[in-house]
């Protein structure tokens, strides 16, 4: 106590979750800042004139948030293609292995071009901010310049970020969109030496390989050498698509699932990241579980692709950590307020044919778009909430914006705000995004 450094200090409405509950609703609530932009306190609102005395701050600076106002914790997006973010909306009309040969691996070609490159890659990251996303989780391409791009891209607007230059030595139908397998090894070693050598605080590499079907068995052995040798985060696919998964237990008959595949190949790990498993059976979310390996549920592009619904209820029983991804752009949205209503609405859609099914609620799916997300990431001792010494990581929300597309009635409280903003709201509600306590939204003058 007494040791000062509070830098800025707000009051008012907080909502956020914790171990113990989905959904936490604060009405008076008093947050510190401290110069290293981490919490230092959050407390009742009443305590802060006591608080002002312990840590030496001026009651004239707090922030006093208005009677629409709320602060949530950031959100974490698990699963994205900044590569994609080009055509989103567009190209909804094939399923997975069509729509990655005709539309996908084409568009991807093209960032061997660092101007087409730099354009798509500020676009998504200035998107993803606006819309809430402080952490992303993100696929670049093979090529190892534009994916450093994207990375200096990211850190440069302040978002918090998993970079992974996608790693693929298997196309058959689309052979100039891959890497031989030496050359895709080093590139992968270079790209992570590089962007670590760049020391950014929030910014590091996610080892990437693409999918079982884009790889070698001795590629997916490297990848999995390289994260364990360099203690990294992995990301990938896995069980998104019934055909897709016909064709790796083809490619792979000496294992016994797809899940198999990765984990045979030390891809699946406590720092692991897999999107979608709408198709995982029991057993396999067994040995998600067993290893501490994540799963991104990424409901648009499931839904968007045709390519299945992920009981969420059955995930969550078998305690596997659980995220949301808006997989843009097998995905069109590239707002996690709309991976969190397609969630709830996949949910349901599964209640609809097992009455048994307990529907996933806006307070579960508020937490797999938070905590949860920092959980998947092994980031949840330094962010996914407001519990103090972690970062601030935050959205300051406004239901009453000029245009707002919430309306708001006489005793609306605030978990009636936040549960209209997560169904009703958008970027024009999110009106401030700070990401480790700086401020990154609005943008500064200069972008
Ligand atoms: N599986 C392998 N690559 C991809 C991709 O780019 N998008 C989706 N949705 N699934 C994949
Ligand atoms: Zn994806």
């Amino acid at each position: 106590s007494g040791s000062s450094g509070v830098v800025r200090v707000y009051r008012g409405g907080f909502a956020h979750s914790t171990r113990d509950s989905a959904l936490l609703v604060l009405t008076d609530c008093v947050l510190g800042v401290n110069a290293r932009g981490r919490i230092a306190f959050c407390e009742e609102g009443h305590n802060v004139e006591s608080l002002s005395r312990q840590w030496g701050f001026e009651m004239s600076d707090v922030v006093q948030l208005g009677p629409h106002e709320f602060f949530m914790p950031g959100m974490v997006d698990t699963h994205i293609h900044a590569s994609q973010y080009t055509y989103s909306g567009t190209h909804l009309d094939l399923p997975l292995l069509d729509w990655l040969n005709i539309y996908t691996f084409p568009v991807e070609s093209r960032y061997e071009d660092l101007d087409f490159a730099k354009d798509a890659y500020t676009k998504v990251v200035k998107r993803t901010l606006r819309n809430g996303t402080t952490t992303a989780c993100y696929f670049a391409t093979i090529h190892t310049e534009a994916s450093l791009l994207l990375g200096d891209i990211t850190d440069d607007f302040g978002q918090r970020a998993l970079i992974g230059k996608v790693c693929m030595d298997r196309n058959p139908l689309v052979p100039e969109y891959k890497e031989l397998t030496n050359e895709c090894k080093k590139e992968t070693d270079r790209f992570i030496t590089e962007l670590l050598r760049k020391k950014f605080a929030l910014v590091k590499p996610i080892v990437t390989p693409r999918f079982a079907m884009s790889c070698s068995s001795a590629l997916l052995s490297n990848l999995g050498k390289t994260a364990r040798n360099n203690d990294l985060h992995i990301q990938s696919h896995i069980s998104e698509n019934k055909e897709e998964v016909q064709f790796v237990k083809a490619l792979f008959p000496e294992c016994k699932s797809y899940t198999d595949v990765y984990a045979k190949h030390g891809l699946l790990t406590s720092k692991t990241v897999m999107a979608h498993g709408c198709h995982l059976t029991d057993e396999e979310l067994e040995t998600f579980h067993e290893k501490g390996a994540a799963l991104s549920h990424c409901p648009n592009s499931n839904i968007s692709l045709i390519s299945g619904l992920l009981n969420v209820r059955n995930v969550l029983n078998h305690k596997v950590k659980l995220g949301l991804g808006t997989d843009v752009a097998g995905g069109y949205s590239s707002s996690m307020l709309d991976a969190i209503r397609k969630a709830v609405d996949t949910s349901k859609a599964l209640c609809i044919q097992d009455a048994q099914l307990q529907p996933l609620s806006y307070k579960e799916a508020f937490r797999l778009a938070t905590l949860g997300g920092s959980e998947v990431l092994s980031l949840d001792d330094c962010l996914g909430n407001f519990e103090v010494e972690k970062d601030f990581d935050a959205l300051r929300v406004n239901v009453c914006v000029p245009g707002s597309p919430i309306d708001v009635f006489p005793g609306d409280d605030l978990e009636v705000l936040l549960e209209k903003f997560l169904n009703l709201g958008d970027d024009r509600n999110i009106v401030e995004v700070y990401v480790a306590g700086k401020r990154v939204v609005p943008f500064p003058d200069s972008k």
